[in-house]
Order: structure tokens, then sequence, then C-alpha cells
């Protein structure tokens, strides 16, 4: 096999592209930005140190082999001072399920159980009566005027649905959706130093927050999550003190990663909607294309267009020599851009098959993938059976991010 050798040539233009990523044109529109690094190959140098790697076969392959392993507590402590990877917000992530490799990962995740289908159902009527709820204070709102839906709908449903189902007060809600905004920088792909500055904050209010909550659980248990949780991982583990903090790490991440991943899944699929009124029409006629309208959404324009991974050994992928622990970036939101695997990729289109990255793969898979496509699909029907056809007022605004993709408005009246 031939292995590529980088040029400074290659990095500079890679940099160039990087940086292009990082302006509010480029998060507003990254996919021209895509298509250059997919027409530069399918793993490309990163400006920054490690590679990129941006075709759809690339990505899903190194997501399902063992060769490719999460960042975890070990690898952190091998970086240099000063790095990102040091600051408290990102130690305190090696402790989740998604910085865990087996066999911690395996115990970890078994202990986490899994959404079945009469636990989707369960929580698909507090879907359903929330929805309504949401819609009611939107259409009024839309009755004066403009309504913004992240407000009001986008940020709320998941916080409703998550914060239901661990049990946490509503009066808390605001509080724990603004901190995951500040927590989630730590796992942006180029995070800022005041940006990494907020997170550490963040992380230690929340940690605080959840030991609480865990405390609270053991002295008061009930039929909830959490306190299941702490049932499990007491038959697990010997040591209580031990237990407490595998609990606060699984119910600190399930917030994490419920809360903006499902709030920006719904923002996209509302924008697309009333971007265009053939659209809107096409799913009010056709209410069963809801499912194939969230699928082709998580594909056009995940939540998550970054996950990383490192090397276990030195390895060659596509052409390019790896070395162990160097990181490889899957730039999924160009992977689903890729016209080897889709054809017309730039076009939203229901009748692909379904074939995305959004959830990741392989071991990692997103354990809450059936509750966001629930919220999806719930959402997406009432807001077809509900509303009169809407138009965009203005353009989105986005928040300064590559990997962990926010709107921060949608800004919405009467067509
Ligand atoms: C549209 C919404 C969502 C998206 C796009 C999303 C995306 C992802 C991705 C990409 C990963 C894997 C990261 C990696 O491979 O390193 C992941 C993992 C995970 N997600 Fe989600 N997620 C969503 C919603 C949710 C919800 C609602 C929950 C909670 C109920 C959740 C819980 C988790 C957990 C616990 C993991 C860790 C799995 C593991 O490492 O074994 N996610 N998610």
């Amino acid at each position: 096999m031939s292995v590529v050798t980088t040029s400074t040539d290659e990095r500079r233009m890679s940099a160039s592209l990087f940086s292009r990523l990082r302006t509010a044109g480029g998060q507003a529109d990254p996919f021209p930005i895509y298509g250059e690094l997919l027409s530069r190959g399918e793993v490309i140098p990163a400006p920054w140190g490690g590679s990129v790697v941006t075709s759809f076969a690339l990505c899903d392959q190194v997501l399902r082999s063992r060769d490719w392993l999460e960042p975890d507590k070990q690898w952190r402590g091998r970086q240099p001072p000063g790095t990102r990877w040091n600051a408290s917000s990102s130690q305190e992530m090696s402790n989740t399920l998604a910085a865990l490799n087996p066999p911690d990962h395996t115990r970890a995740r078994r202990a986490a159980g899994t959404f079945d289908r009469s636990t989707v159902e369960q929580i698909s009527r507090t879907v359903t009566a929330t929805t309504a709820r949401l819609l009611d204070t939107f259409s009024e709102r839309l009755r004066d005027g403009e309504a913004d839906f992240v407000a009001l709908v986008g940020e709320e449903l998941p916080v409703a649905t998550i914060g239901g189902w661990l049990g946490l007060p509503a009066a808390d809600w605001p509080r724990l959706r603004h901190l995951t905004h500040d927590q989630v920088f730590t796992q942006e792909l180029l995070p800022s130093a005041s940006q990494l500055a907020a997170s550490d904050a963040a992380t230690a209010e929340l940690r605080a927050y959840f030991t609480a909550l865990v405390r609270e659980r053991r002295a008061h248990p009930g039929d909830d999550p959490v306190s299941r949780w702490t049932r499990t991982w007491d038959a697990m583990e010997p040591d209580r003190d031990k237990a407490d903090e595998a609990v606060y790490f699984l119910v600190l991440f399930v917030l994490l990663a419920a809360l903006e991943t499902t709030s920006q899944l719904l923002t996209t699929m509302t924008l697309l909607l009333v971007e265009r009124p053939d659209r809107w029409d096409m799913v009010a006629e056709r209410p069963d294309s809801v499912p194939a309208f969230v699928e082709e959404t998580l594909r056009y324009d995940p939540p998550t267009h970054v996950i990383s991974r490192v090397a276990a050994e030195d390895r060659v992928l596509g052409g390019m020599e790896i070395r162990k622990d160097e990181m490889v970036h899957l730039m999924v939101g160009a992977a689903h851009r890729d016209p080897a695997r889709h054809s017309d990729p730039d076009r939203f289109d229901l009748r692909r098959k379904p074939a995305h990255l959004a959830f990741s793969g392989g071991i990692h898979y997103c354990l809450g993938a059936p509750l966001a496509r629930l919220e999806a699909q719930i959402l997406l029907r009432h807001i077809v059976r509900r509303l009169p056809r809407l138009a965009l007022v203005r353009r989105p605004s986005m928040a300064p991010r590559v990997a962990f993709r926010r709107l921060l408005n949608l800004d919405v009246a009467l067509a």
C-alpha cells in the first residue's frame, strides 16, 4: 500500500479551510467547505496535528473498529500540560460513557440500560402532552406576529422530556439548559481559553447539582432512573462512594448528551420545513413521511458534525500513516455529503435509503437515539397538523461552534 506524506502546502491548505469553517459564514453554511475538504482526500492532515477523515466509508469504518479508541483518561494524561485536555471540564468528561474504552465502557454501558419499547411508550405520552402545550404558546405568539421557535419549542421540549424522565424539578430546567450550553465547549473541536473557562465553571456547578441529586435519591429511592442506576451499581460495586460516583457520571452525561443535540435536531428540522412550502405541503399531505423527514434531517445537517477517536496502534488509514495515540477527527457533517455514499448529496431528499452517522456507530452508538427520534417525529406531526404554513422572518444565527451545531434563534411568522 502506498503511504501519503504530508507536504507543507497541504497543511497550509487545510489550515485555510479550517479557518474559514470557524468564521460566522463558515458556520452558517459549512457544506461548500466540506466539499473542498472531500475533494482533497479521504484523510487529510489537520492543521493543529492529527488527521481529518472526510469520507463516509472511512468515518463508518473507524467508528466500528476496535483499532480506534475514545480519548480516555489515560490518553488525556499523556497530553502535554497546558492543552485543552488538562482543563478540569475535560478531566471530568473523561469519566463519562463517551470517553470510556472497553472494558470500563462495557461495564458502564451495561449499567446504563436502554430505552426499551415500554419506556419509550411511556415517555411518548409525556412528549405528546408537552408538545401540545408548547405549540399552544407558540401559536398564541404567532397570532401577535413573529415567534422564535428555538426559545418557545426547540429548547423546551428536550429539557422537559429528559428532565421529566429523570425526575428533575421543572424550576431547575432553565439553569440546567444554560449550564449545558457552556459545558459543551469542552467537547468542541478547538475551544478558546474563554470557552474552556466557561465550561470548567459550568462543569463544577453541574457536579454540585448532580452529586447532591444522587445523594438525595440514595436517601429516598423511588421508581426513577437515578434510583434504578443506584441499585444496579450497588449490585456491581461494593464501594458505595464509587457506585455513587458512577451514577453521577451517568446522569450528568445523559443530561448533557440529551439537551443541545435534540434541540438542534428539532430546530434544523423545522428550519428545513419552513424554508420550502413544498416540503411543508408534502409532509402535511403525507404524515407517513415524517420518519423519513427526521432521518434525512439527521443526514443533511446533523447536530454533531465532528466525532473524534485516537489510534490504538500505528495504523495506515486511507493511505495516511497515523501513529499510536494520534487523533482522527471524523467529519460526519462532510461524510454525510460524500457523493461516493449519497448521490446528489446536497439535495434534501426523502426517498433516500437512510444512512447516516448522526448517532455515531459501533459500541458508542447513541443510547438516546430512540428518544431523540420520538421527540422529533411527534413534534413534526403536531406542527403540520396544527399550524398553518409558516415562513422564515430572518436567517437564524449560529453559535460559534464547529462540532456541536447550535441555531440560536429561528424566527418565523404566519406565511
Ligand atoms: C438528536 C439527538 C442526539 C444526537 C445527534 C446524539 C448524538 C450522539 C453521538 C454522536 C454519540 C457518540 C459520541 C461518540 O461516538 O464518541 C452519542 C452518544 C451518547 N448519547 Fe446521544 N445524541 C442525541 C440524543 C441523545 C439523547 C436524547 C440521550 C439521552 C437520553 C443521549 C445519550 C447518549 C449517551 C448516554 C451516549 C454515550 C454512549 C456511549 O458512549 O456508549 N443522546 N450521542
